[in-house]
């Protein structure tokens, strides 16, 4: 802690506790500008009264990250030990801020606010956060007698963390609004500031819109002058930039301001009544049939709406009704409308089964005006705090955490105190009972529970004030709504009385006519005995008046002024009303006035959100409030609570200013010096010893007495575990105590030491983790190396076995062939010499057989492939290339040909001269029907046996000696007629061809191959051939052979061709011959599938050749 500090920094360190003594330190501390002192860990805050630099960035860094007590009591250390648990311990925590009317409370709030709101990232969210404060203040803040800038309103904000603890959003939930404040302000008070703001900032133009004039005196409803110090003009520009901050739109700002404006109008509006003669004599109401029951209105004016009936009835009229039409254009409402429903009101008579609408007198009239107004402020506000809300919703994203700030209107004693006043100070009753609760009375319980030596320390417990105002049964709220809602006529006599009635008893409770009746009993007990909250609460021993009573609160005697209690607490605006504004044009004002459900005529609820069926009454607005606060208090209990307690330092709202009683008397009954005394007597810390074992376990290892260290895991009791880290870590015995279940610490420095050592600690053990770890990672990292280097050399010596392996494979493979080759040509061998002779013969036939199938196939193919583009054995054709490319079918005639000449070099003069004749087949009689059949069967030169027969042989050699080519059979056509035939023996030798007679083998024709020019055979299967001889005597020669066609025509043409000029082949269906004297004939070709055999019929100008589709051989 800082001992430069003035006074003592932390009270419970104080050598003396008194009251005195207290405030001496608070004012020591206050002199030098040092506001915040701890107790224990409760912030008491002084309220400045001036700017102090002390909530910059360099204050909050400081403070950021930092333990409870290392630097000076500040609202920070309360804001980061709230953060710092929320982050550490998961666990929801709250802030309260407690405090009389001016003593800083939301100021302190915002401080909260901005600090915790500034952790983490998420600068976009914080902006919105932090700017709603602003909006809420201008609408639900007013200048009090206490405060210039009073909460009329109590706030509560949750900000929602994620699990990182960076701010995502927030929730603000509202307490009632002081909303009797917008029709009447009492003294030197002001309504609400947006009021002013708007008047004095706002533009000329939106002036002129919204039909407002500066002057504030202009408007009813503001009776106060602005003092000049606060600065609206300026406050206004900056309540309008908050609300863009907060991301409210231009649009939805603009119709807040209409409203604003219509409630100023409003004020202005004015009421003239007349009264008519009594209601024998004329008709009091419309009467309309309504199937709907509706209940007449209570209280006072059902006492006035009596008098009238009897007397006369009262009606009134809108006397400036330029004023009224302002109002209805701003609310986007019908003028006319709107002046019949504040001057009429519909009641349902029950008996009559009927809805009644009644005139209202001029009274009345500006009472439903001004319900009107205050309805209007109020469903703004709510309007206002649900937008809002809507801007820095988290939306369906989960909080992790959430810290709450409560900043409440505070406690007040204003010269007339009323409905309001009596709610406010009730909430702040409840929030001291929270503090007592929790800091005083459950930690003495605790001390006790935990078997832990302690001297009770007396302290006033405020349950009693909070039974008398909330007990259910017989409590202040209980009688209040009794009376609100009796069916006869309660006033607020008969209402004063019935609390006398219930409460006289109680001490807390003060009457004029307890007072009188000298029952009132001594308060010596009480803290608010002897003073009072400031200088104008009323003196307890002075006579109450009789429409007073006064409660005896925590923070001193109020008296309050029974007037309005009744009306407040029902709160009516009347149905017909809220009903017209539901039906608005702007749409903002429909939103606040939703439609009701229920019953016409009846008064709405107020701040009830829905009106009940018509049996059943709106809740009262004070037991709304009550239970609303029962909610917040219970919300409260649930997180972990941090107090700030604030204090006002005078009644002047002035700076460097003391006031000794006044200060005094806050310490009084805020109970700081029983707060004090169980916090120095006490612990200031307290853990379960699980928990706290967990914390500290580090702290007992080096120096532990007991074997078994703390650190990792403790292996004996917590309680053991405890124990042991005390002694490691040599806390003094006076020190702590140790309980039933939890460890309880007497001073902050233990603490403060256990946190120091545990820091260096971690330190050290984060080190030595480090370096564990960083070993652990590189023995990792090695052996990974080791494991990558291993595989490595495993897949080498594989690639190098692999590789011996087939090297060793081969040279195997290669042995094993020759050992197969030896031993087989040594089987083949046994087996020549084995094989008997008869077998030998068929073999070499078969094989022979099967070389000569494959060769005559290969023939085939390659005679076909030399028929086109083989024209001579020894020159190749020119390649075609297209545009001098090589193309694909270049490619392939190349290939065509290294197969063809490959073939080539294989074959003997032979083989080279029947593939000449193939080829020469191919080239010219492929189109003929019988090629296919002829082409792959083998080609013989001698059918006949002329070149082997020996008798033959010499035969020829009688006729020729030329040698013999080829030999074949013919059947010879006559010239002129075709059915005349003869058999011829063809001879075909070098120089000639010749045609025997088969019998006498004489020669009867011999053309030389010179006179042979040309040959002619017809496409289909016949066995016709010409021989064009035009020298020769007798012309053409017109033969037959349907077998060796192809194969005789084709060696011809080689022959002739041999002599030097090759012939002309023609294969077509139609031919021509010649003869001797220019005769000739055609000779037409047809096939018929009918046939049989081939047919000739000579007609006069052709010889029809009908021929079968396939080769019937010539017999
Ligand atoms: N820490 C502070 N530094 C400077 N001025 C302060 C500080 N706290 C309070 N004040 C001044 O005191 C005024 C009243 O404070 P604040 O409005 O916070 O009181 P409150 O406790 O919220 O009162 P109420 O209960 O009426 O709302 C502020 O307007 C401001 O001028
Ligand atoms: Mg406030």
């Amino acid at each position: 802690m800082d001992s430069s500090q003035p006074g003592v920094s932390d009270f419970v360190l104080v050598e003396e506790i008194s009251d005195a003594a207290i405030v001496e330190n608070l004012r020591v501390r206050f002199e030098q500008d040092v506001i915040y002192t701890f107790i224990g860990e409760v912030v008491v805050s002084l309220n400045p009264y001036k700017n102090l630099p002390i909530y910059d960035a360099e204050w909050v860094a400081r403070y950021k990250g930092s333990n409870l007590y290392e630097h000076p009591p500040h609202i920070y250390s309360i804001a980061e030990r709230a953060y710092r648990s929320l982050v550490t311990q998961a666990r929801d925590q709250c802030v309260l801020i407690t405090g009389e009317s001016g003593a800083g409370k939301t100021e302190a709030s915002k401080i909260i606010l901005g600090y915790v709101a500034g952790m983490g990232d998420g600068v976009k969210i914080r902006d919105r956060l932090v700017s709603a404060s602003p909006c809420l203040e201008a609408f639900g803040n007013a200048k009090t007698a206490r405060n210039d800038n009073s909460s009329r309103f109590g706030k509560y904000m949750d900000l929602e963390f994620d699990f990182r603890g960076s701010p995502i959003g927030g929730k603000i939930t509202t307490y009632l609004l002081e909303k009797s404040r917008v029709v009447n302000q009492s003294g030197n008070e002001r309504s609400f500031h947006i009021f002013y703001q708007l008047l004095a900032g706002s533009s000329d133009d939106l002036l002129t819109r919204l039909s407002l004039s500066r002057t504030t005196t202009d408007f009813a409803y503001l009776t106060a002058q602005s003092p000049p110090d606060l600065d609206d003009a300026a406050h206004y520009q900056s309540v309008i930039k908050s609300f863009k901050d907060a991301g409210v739109s231009d649009s939805t700002v603009g119709a807040w301001l209409e409203i604003v404006a219509a409630v100023l109008h409003l004020g202005n509006v004015k009421f003239e009544g007349k009264t008519e003669a009594p209601a024998s004599a004329t008709a009091p109401a419309t009467v309309e049939a309504g199937e709907n029951a509706d209940q007449p209105q209570q209280n006072g004016d059902a006492e006035k709406e009596k008098t009238a009936e009897t007397v006369g009835i009262e009606r009134s009229t809108v006397v400036n009704e330029e004023v009224l039409r302002r109002v209805g254009a701003l609310l986007g409402l019908d003028a006319e409308k709107l002046a019949q429903v504040l001057t009429h009101r519909s009641v349902y008579d029950p008996a009559k089964k009927e809805k009644i609408v009644l005139p209202l007198g001029s009274q009345q009239a500006e009472k439903t005006r001004d319900a009107l107004a205050k309805t209007l402020y109020g469903r703004l506000f709510d309007h206002i705090v649900s937008t809002l809300n809507q801007c820095i919703s988290i939306g369906s994203e989960k909080g992790y955490n959430v810290i709450g700030v409560l900043d409440i209107y505070g406690f007040e004693v204003m010269e007339h105190n009323g409905f309001d006043q009596f709610l406010i100070n009730y909430c702040n009753e409840k929030l001291q009972q929270v503090f007592v609760e929790l800091t005083l009375k459950s930690e003495q319980e605790d001390y006790q529970k935990e078997g832990i030596e302690w001297t009770n320390i007396s302290y006033f417990d405020n349950e009693t004030i909070c039974d008398l105002i909330d007990s259910k049964k017989s409590g202040f709220i209980a009688l209040l709504d009794e009376e609100s809602t009796f069916a006869g006529e309660p006033t607020a006599k008969t209402f004063l009385h019935k609390l006398d009635t219930n409460l006289v008893k109680h001490p807390h409770y003060e009457s004029r006519s307890k007072q009188a009746s000298g029952k009132r009993k001594s308060s010596s007990n009480l803290l608010t005995a002897s003073a009072t909250p400031s200088s104008t609460a009323a003196a307890p021993s002075k006579m109450l008046a009789h429409n007073e009573f006064m409660l005896r609160h925590y923070a001193g005697d109020v008296v309050y002024e029974t007037d309005g209690f009744l009306d407040r607490n029902v709160d009516a605006l009347w149905r017909d009303v809220v009903t017209t504004l539901g039906e608005s044009g702007k749409s903002v004002v429909r939103e606040m006035f939703p439609a009701l459900t229920g019953v016409d005529g009846a008064p709405d609820g107020g701040d009830v959100a829905s009106t009940s069926a018509r049996t059943k009454r709106p809740e009262t607005l004070a037991t709304q409030f009550r239970s609303s606060m029962g909610n917040l208090i219970a919300n409260l209990m649930s997180k972990n609570p941090h107090y700030i307690r604030c204090i006002k330092p005078n009644a002047e709202k002035a700076a460097n200013k003391f006031d000794v009683e006044l200060v005094e008397h806050q310490c009084r009954y805020l109970g700081l010096r029983e707060n004090i005394l169980v916090r120095r007597a006490g612990f200031c810390y307290r853990s379960a010893f699980p928990k706290f074992l967990n914390r500290y376990k580090l702290v007992g290892t080096h120096i532990s007495v007991d074997p078994r260290g703390t650190w990792p895991t403790y292996t004996g009791t917590p309680r053991e575990g405890v124990q042991n880290l005390l002694n490691s870590a040599l806390v003094s015995g006076n020190a702590y105590q140790l309980g039933k279940t939890k460890v309880f610490i007497r001073h902050p420095d233990t603490i403060l030491q256990l946190e120091k050592m545990r820091t260096e600690r971690k330190e050290i053990l984060a080190t030595r983790i480090k370096a564990v770890w960083k070993g652990s990672k590189d023995r990792k990292s090695l052996a990974k190396e080791k494991k990558k280097v291993v595989k490595l050399q495993a897949y080498a010596r594989r690639q190098l076995e692999a590789k011996r392996y087939q090297k060793m494979k081969a040279s195997a493979l290669t042995i094993q062939r020759h050992a197969r080759g030896y031993r087989a040509r040594k089987n083949y061998k046994g087996m020549k010499r084995t094989l008997p002779k008869y077998a030998v013969v068929p073999i070499q036939r078969a094989w022979r057989v099967h070389a000569g199938r494959k060769w005559l196939k290969n023939v085939a193919i390659v005679a076909k492939e030399a028929a086109e583009e083989w024209k001579s054995w020894e020159s190749w054709p020119a390649l075609k290339l297209k545009n001098g490319k090589v193309t694909r079918e270049t490619v392939q005639l190349w290939a065509r040909r290294i197969h063809a000449k490959r073939f080539q070099a294989k074959l003997t003069y032979e083989d080279k001269e029947k593939l000449h004749w193939k080829a020469t087949a191919f080239e010219h009689f492929q189109k003929k029907a019988t090629f296919r059949d002829v082409i792959s069967k083998p080609f013989v030169l001698d059918h006949l046996g002329y070149t082997t027969d020996p008798v033959l042989k010499m035969k020829w050699a009688t006729i020729s000696p030329d040698p013999i080519i080829s030999a074949i059979t013919a059947t010879k056509l006559h010239r002129h007629n075709p059915g005349k035939t003869a058999q011829r023996i063809l001879i075909l030798t070098a120089t000639r061809l010749y045609a025997l007679d088969p019998k006498s083998s004489v020669v009867k024709e011999s053309p030389t191959l010179e006179e042979i020019v040309g040959i002619s055979a017809s496409l289909t299967a016949d066995g016709i051939m010409i021989l064009h001889c035009p020298g020769a005597e007798k012309g053409d020669i017109i033969l037959r052979n349907d077998e060796h066609l192809i194969e005789f025509l084709s060696r011809l043409v080689i022959a002739v061709a041999a002599r030097g000029k090759a012939p002309k082949v023609i294969v077509d269906n139609r031919l021509s011959a010649s003869f001797a004297k220019g005769q000739s004939i055609i000779l037409a070709f047809q096939t018929g599938p009918q046939l049989e055999q081939v047919t000739i019929k000579k007609a006069s100008d052709a010889w029809h050749v009908a021929v079968p589709t396939s080769i019937q051989p010539a017999s």
